[in-house]
């Protein structure tokens, strides 16, 4: 759990910003419910490496007393720090990529005290095996003598889920980039419904930065979504145990308007935090009836509990349901369910069977329930 930089900001970083994004993070509590990485993204160096030692230099402009005193700062308020690289031989945005540096840019980064590396996937040589290069930075990072919590962003092309785990990955994007609009977390959600096998602890499915509050300012800003939209982001997000990168300018969630006052309460809701965050980080599986706009899901949770959410990808209002058979608790098994809603905290109870919701378009909701056999 964290804050990056790409979402809003994209290649306008600056000292500041990081410094006034590690304070705030702070300020809001958010690093109290556990976003404790804050991670700059691509564009934080300059053009070319140093000619004579081959190093990554800041940039001077946006970085004028370097990133080792930037991760100071982040760490002295409690925080962890994160960068960004590339296996290929310039990044995404055409800064020096690690290509054939990997072990000096690794020690580097332990130099100025990383603690987390993103690592991006443009500009492979044509030669260049991508398994084999995650492998290369895998070793460099357990050899740098820092922790560095690795993180691999191939978008989940070449069926990374078969092989990244054993290049030292902790988390990988297995998605294409998030923009901030209803249809893009729709479909990035979609497409992970049967991947999340591979996602487990200590190497998870990252389902990329949430949008959660951008209201469409900023560098992916796009359209921007309607709050409900980011109750529902946030949600499937939490179900689905992706790693949880805000992306959102955290200035304005300072603000006393309403939309932003939301957006706090959600991202520090407890109970998705936890559901998100479940030690046994099972995959959800689907137990929808009513077809693939309407996916109801269900995840085994580590104290016997389940996690159980209806979302509604629809324009129009739905009737939905949860009916236990399909979860694989036929009436027969005499088994009931203790229901609660998580967003409203309501106790619904011991309910037999199924139970529905009218859902509005695009909202959704979440339970958790404790089975408890029959008398
Ligand atoms: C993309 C990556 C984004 C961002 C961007 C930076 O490849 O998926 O999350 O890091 O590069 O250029």
């Amino acid at each position: 759990m964290g804050w990056n930089s790409w979402n809003t900001f994209g290649e306008k970083i600056s000292d500041k910003l990081i410094r006034q994004t590690a304070d705030l993070m702070v300020d809001l509590g958010l690093d109290k419910a556990g976003y404790n990485y804050l991670v700059i993204d691509d564009c934080w160096s300059e053009r070319y490496r140093d000619p004579k030692t081959h190093k990554l230099v800041p940039n001077k402009k946006k970085f004028p007393n370097g990133i080792k005193a930037v991760a100071d700062y982040v760490h002295s308020k409690g925080l962890k720090f994160g960068i960004y690289s590339c296996c290929g031989v310039r990044t995404c945005a055409n800064y020096p990529g690690s290509f054939d540096h990997e072990f000096l840019d690794a020690d580097t980064f332990a130099e100025w005290g990383v603690d987390f590396l993103k690592y991006d996937f443009c500009c492979r040589p044509k030669h260049a095996y991508g398994p084999q290069l995650y492998r290369t930075m895998g070793h460099a990072l357990r050899l740098c003598g820092r922790e560095i919590l690795f993180s691999a962003c191939n978008w989940g092309s070449d069926d990374v889920w078969s092989w990244i785990r054993s290049a030292g990955a902790h988390m990988y994007r297995s998605t294409g980039d998030i923009c901030d609009t209803f249809e893009s977390f729709r479909k990035i959600a979609t497409s992970q419904m049967d991947k999340l096998h591979a996602s487990a602890p200590f190497c998870y499915n990252d389902m990329d930065m949430l949008t959660v509050g951008m209201y469409g300012k900023g560098n992916v800003g796009a359209q921007g979504c309607a709050e409900l939209d980011y109750k529902t982001q946030f949600a499937l997000w939490c179900m689905m145990g992706s790693p949880l990168m805000l992306g959102a300018d955290l200035r304005n969630l300072t603000k006393k308007d309403p939309k932003y006052r939301n957006m706090m309460k959600l991202i520090t809701n407890k109970e998705l935090i936890a559901i998100d965050q479940d030690p046994e980080a099972r995959p959800i599986f689907n137990c929808t009836i009513s077809g693939e706009m309407f996916p109801t899901v269900c995840r085994l949770l580590a104290n016997g509990d389940l996690a159980v959410a209806m979302f509604n990808f629809s324009d129009k209002e739905a009737l939905m349901n949860v009916v236990y058979e399909a979860m694989g608790i036929p009436d027969a098994a005499g088994v009931d369910l203790h229901v609660r809603d998580v967003f409203s905290g309501e106790d619904c109870g011991v309910i037999r069977e199924y139970f529905d919701r009218q859902v509005p378009a695009h909202d959704c909701f979440v339970f958790r329930c404790t089975p408890v056999r029959r008398k």
